[in-house]
Order: structure tokens, then sequence, then C-alpha cells
């Protein structure tokens, strides 16, 4: 019988275990994930391989870890129904990773802005695992033949070159082998911006705990975070237009309409007679409510590891489960011996 659209979907996303999980990690790829498994097979990851790229995360992985997959399910992602593992676990990742690697020019490595961003001026001292960070990324979709990913705005140009490698593999022993994923990019906060400075994103790397709102944040922390955010000296808008020009008004009334389900139009028409403070306690008020809860159930799964773990154990089994027959399968279409 034929697959109905739905059944024939495979949706993959990860997060990188590197602490500080903030809003924007939640607003523009988690809670889109809590709608899309209702109706869609989905795998969750934890990419602890992506963060051992930089230095500084190495001796906090495990805790951090850990959070990430607490994060996962006090967000409201089905433990039951999804897979939730972590990518270390599967072997498959590397493995297919060094494969796409010999199908990756190195021309389009070199147009990707994260490694920019993240070497710095120090190229020469950047790790070939930071360089090599997109292609990992492209295995870590391919190996479950996953057809859509949902992600923040800044992952595009990283899920284009997925797209790119998945064809020239395709291309390059004529199968139709990998499906060429879709980035799934949506809500009204694919991209968050720091708190203080409305042309930077919200970062877990961001130097100021202030530029960011953490899942971990108690409510005075995010009382203050937001009553201390950035305005301008301009009323409260009374219309999208020239938002470009107040990046960080329309930040803030992204992150309403994120969190109302409700446009950014209908946010403005909803405050367009009141001053920023009280839009700032309207918003607060509904930061905490949601924060406090995901972090509180949070704090709850990461109290006792053993259910959590167990998760993360089960998760990794099925995972591998799918990896190792697609992983058969790729070595047949290569030919290497054995398979
Ligand atoms: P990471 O760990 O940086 O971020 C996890 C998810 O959060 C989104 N995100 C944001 N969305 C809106 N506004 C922000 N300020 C913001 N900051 C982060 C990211 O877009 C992402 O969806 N490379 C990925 C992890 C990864 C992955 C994958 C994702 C590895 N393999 C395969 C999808 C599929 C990353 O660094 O995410």
């Amino acid at each position: 019988m034929e697959k109905s659209e739905e059944e024939a979907k495979l949706i993959f996303s990860g997060v990188q275990p590197t602490g500080n999980l903030h809003l924007g990690n939640y607003l523009g790829a988690i809670k889109n994930w809590v709608e899309l498994q209702k109706k869609t097979k989905c795998i969750f990851c934890i990419v602890d391989l992506h963060a051992i790229t930089t230095q500084d995360n190495q001796n906090r992985i495990l805790k951090n870890t850990r959070e990430v997959a607490a994060a996962y399910i006090a967000s409201g992602i089905d433990p039951k129904k999804n897979i939730i593992f972590v990518q270390s676990n599967v072997t498959g990742h590397s493995e297919l990773s060094w494969i796409l690697s010999c199908h990756t020019p190195i021309g389009w490595l070199n147009r990707m802005t994260q490694f920019k961003d993240k070497a710095g001026k120090n190229k020469e001292r950047a790790a070939l695992g930071l360089y090599s960070y997109p292609v990992l990324m492209a295995a870590d979709i391919l190996l479950y033949k996953s057809t859509h990913v949902p992600v923040g705005e800044d992952q595009k140009q990283h899920l284009e070159l997925s797209r790119d490698i998945a064809q020239a593999f395709n291309r390059y022993y004529d199968v139709n082998f990998f499906p060429v994923p879709e980035p799934i990019i949506t809500g009204n906060a694919t991209r968050v911006m720091s708190l203080k400075d409305g042309s930077k994103k919200m970062s877990k790397s961001d130097p100021s705990d202030q530029s960011r709102v953490n899942l971990s944040d108690d409510s005075e922390e995010i009382k203050k975070k937001i009553q201390k955010a950035k305005t301008d000296s301009e009323p409260f808008p009374s219309s999208l237009e020239n938002l470009d020009d107040r990046p960080e008004i329309k930040n803030l009334i992204n992150i309403f309409s994120s969190l109302k389900n409700n446009s950014p139009e209908e946010t403005i028409a909803q405050y367009l007679s009141k001053d920023f403070k009280y839009f700032k306690e309207e918003l607060s008020n509904l930061i905490i409510e949601r924060v406090s809860k995901i972090s509180s159930e949070m704090q709850k799964l990461l109290r006792d590891y053993t259910y959590l773990d167990s998760i993360l154990i089960q998760g990794s089994e099925r995972a591998n489960e799918i990896a190792e027959t697609n992983i058969k399968e790729l070595k047949k279409i290569i030919g290497f011996f054995g398979s």
C-alpha cells in the first residue's frame, strides 16, 4: 500500500549540548517540534560530537547533554512517540560524515559563514572539526533519510549544504538513495535577537547573560532582563512598517507573538496606545509563565537521572537500528568489501 504523505515524512533536528539553552532555541526550534511531533515521525538528537568542535565545552558535556534531554521532554516532546538520543551513541554519524566529506568540495565549505564567525581571525589555528562541522550535520540528517529539518534561521546555510551534498552523492552513484531534505523555518521567532543588541542573534556563547533569557532563569531574573532589554525613545509602533529600523522593538514583538501564537500585527494592535513599560511587563509575564513551567519540569528530571538516561539509551537503540540498515545499504552502493 502507498504511504500517505505524512507517513512518508521523517523529521530530524538537534541541539548542541553547549549549556545556556535559551529562549531562541526554544522559540526557533523546540517549540515547533512539539507541534510537528503530533503528525509526523520525528528523531531529536543531542549533538554532542558537534559540541566538541569548540574547546570550552568539553568538560561540561555530560551535564549539558542531560540538560538538553531534560529540556526536550520538559518542553513537551514525547519520548515514547519520538526518538530522543545522543549523537555519539550512534557510530553511523561519524562513519557517514567521512563518506560525505569525500563528496563535498572544499569550495562549498569555504562559503560557510558560521566557520568564519567562529574561527574569527585565527583561521590557521581553528580545528578541522569546526571546518567540517556542516558535513557532520548533513550526515546527521541523511543517516536517517530524513525528509524535513525544523531549525532556526541561522541554520539555513547548513541546510542548503546538506541538500547539495545529498544530491552530489545521488548523482555520483546514479542512485536515488538520499531524499533532499527540506528545511522548516517557521513562526514569528525564527531569529530571536539579543536583548542588548538587536543586530546580534540571541546566543548561548554571548558573554553577557543579560543578552538572553535562559530556560533555567527564575521569574526575578526574567523580569529584570526584560525590563532592561534595549528599546528606544520612540512610542510603541503603530504598524510593522519601519520596524526593520527598530530591530530591538521588532524582536520583542516577535517574541511576544511567538509565545501568544498570534501575528505581530495583532500584537501591535493590542498594545498600540500603551507604553513600553506596560508592554514589557506583559511580555515578561508571558515568558515567565512558559519558561518557569519548562524549567521546573527540567529540574525535576535532572534531580534523578535514571528516567532521563533510560530514555536516551532506548533512543540510541532505536536510532541505531535505522542507522545500521541505511549504512549497510550505502556500503553496498559504494561497493565496499563485505557489503
Ligand atoms: P544550536 O545548538 O546552535 O541551536 C539549536 C536550535 O536552535 C536554533 N536557534 C535559534 N533560533 C532562533 N533564534 C535564535 N537566536 C537561535 N539560536 C539558535 C537553531 O537554529 C537550532 O535549530 N548545527 C545545529 C545543531 C545540529 C542540527 C543537526 C540541527 C547539528 N546537526 C541536524 C538540525 C539537524 C546547531 O548548532 O544548533
